[in-house]
C-alpha cells in the first residue's frame, strides 16, 4: 500500500488520483478540514494524523510499501509552520516510515532547497533531504523547479483578470525551467519501485526554458491582443503585490534556471506538457478575463 502525504493538497491530489487510477491501493492522511471528497470517493482509505503529532504517524505507516509526500506548510499557516511541518514533522514521517519498515520514501523537495537559502522554507526543505538520505531508508527526492499552473495564474492570470498590466520585477527576460504540476505527479508515480529511481536527488523542469517574456508572448498570441506589462525595480517593497510574488519574482531576476531534462524523461518515461499545451488544457480557449 501506498500512503500520499499530502494528498489533499494540489500536487498530491494529482499524484493520488493518477496512483488510484492505475489501481494501486492508497492511504491518505486527513486532517480536521482536509478537503478530500473525491478521494475516499475514488477508493483512497484514510488515516487520521498529523506531521505535527509523531504518535499519529505510526498507524498512519503501518503495512506501507512507499511514502509519497507533497505535505507542506505554505497554505494553512496558524500552528502549520516551517519549523513544525517542514522540520520536524517531515522528521516525524521519516522516522515513522523506517520505523515501519517502509521499502520507498518519495519526498517532493523544491529545485531551490539549500541549507544556505536565505528562505527559511527552502533551508527546511534541504534539511529534510538531509535527515532522508540520513535515514537508511531508500529514497527518492524530487526537487521541481517553478510549476506553471501555480505561477502563470498567479501573475498572468490575475493581471488578465483584474485588468491590470502583469507586474514584473526587472527584465522577466531570464530563463526559468516551468514544469506542470502533472509532469511533476507523473514522475513522482514513475518513480516507484525505478531502481533508477533509488537514493538519488532528480531536478525536474520543463521540456524548454522560458522567460516571463516568452509566457507573455504566447499568450498574447493565442489571446489575439497584447497585455500590457509594468516592469518595476529590483529591490523595492511593492505594496500592491503579495510577499510571495514579489519573493519569486525578484528570485527569477537574478539568474537563469535551465534544466535538461530530455535524460530525466527518457529514463522515467514522461511525456513533458509544453507551455502551449498547458495554456490549452488550463483555459480551453477561455481566457480568464473574457
Ligand atoms: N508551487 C511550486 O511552484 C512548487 C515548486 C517546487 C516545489 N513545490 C513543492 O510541491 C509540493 C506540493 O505543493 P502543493 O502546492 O501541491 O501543496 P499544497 O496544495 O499547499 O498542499 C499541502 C498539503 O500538505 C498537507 N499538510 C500541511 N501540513 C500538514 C501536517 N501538519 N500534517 C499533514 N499534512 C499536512 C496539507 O493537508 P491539509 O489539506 O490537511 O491542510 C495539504 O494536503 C510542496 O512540497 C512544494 O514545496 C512547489
Amino acid at each position: 500500500m501506498i500512503l500520499v502525504v499530502g494528498a489533499t493538497g494540489y500536487l498530491g491530489g494529482i499524484i493520488t488520483r493518477s496512483l488510484l487510477q492505475q489501481s494501486h491501493a492508497v492511504r491518505i492522511i486527513l486532517r480536521p478540514n482536509s478537503n478530500h471528497s473525491d478521494l475516499i470517493g475514488l477508493g483512497a482509505k484514510a488515516a487520521h494524523a498529523d506531521l505535527k503529532d509523531p504518535d499519529s504517524l505510526p498507524a498512519a505507516c503501518k503495512e506501507i510499501d512507499v511514502v509519497i509526500t507533497t505535505a507542506n506548510s505554505a497554505r494553512r499557516g496558524g500552528s502549520d509552520t516551517v519549523s513544525a511541518v517542514d522540520l520536524n514533522g517531515n522528521r516525524n514521517l521519516i522516522n515513522a516510515a523506517r520505523e515501519a519498515g517502509v521499502r520507498q520514501f518519495i519526498f517532493i523537495s523544491a529545485y531551490e532547497a539549500d541549507l544556505s537559502h536565505p528562505v527559511p522554507f527552502l533551508q527546511a526543505k534541504a534539511q529534510t533531504e538531509d535527515t532522508l538520505r540520513a535515514s537508511g531508508l531508500y529514497y527518492t527526492i524530487l526537487a521541481p523547479h517553478v510549476f506553471m499552473d501555480v505561477w502563470i495564474p498567479m501573475v498572468v492570470g490575475n493581471a488578465l483578470q483584474e485588468n491590470r498590466p502583469v507586474f514584473l520585477i526587472g527584465s522577466g527576460e531570464r530563463k526559468h525551467s516551468f514544469i506542470a504540476a502533472a509532469d511533476v505527479a507523473a514522475f513522482a508515480v514513475a518513480a516507484l519501485n525505478n531502481a533508477t529511481a533509488l537514493n538519488g536527488k532528480i531536478s525536474l523542469g520543463g521540456p524548454e526554458p522560458l522567460s516571463w517574456g516568452d509566457i507573455i508572448s504566447i499568450m498574447e498570441a493565442r489571446l489575439g491582443r497584447s497585455i500590457p506589462i509594468k516592469r518595476l525595480p529590483v529591490g523595492q517593497a511593492f505594496t500592491h503585490l503579495p510577499d510571495l510574488v514579489t519573493g519569486l519574482l525578484t528570485g527569477m531576476e537574478m539568474r537563469d534556471v535551465r534544466i535538461e531534462m530530455e535524460q530525466t524523461a527518457g529514463e522515467f518515461g514522461v511525456m513533458q506538457t509544453t507551455l502551449e499545451q498547458y495554456i490549452a488544457h488550463a483555459y480551453g480557449g477561455d481566457w480568464p478575463n473574457e
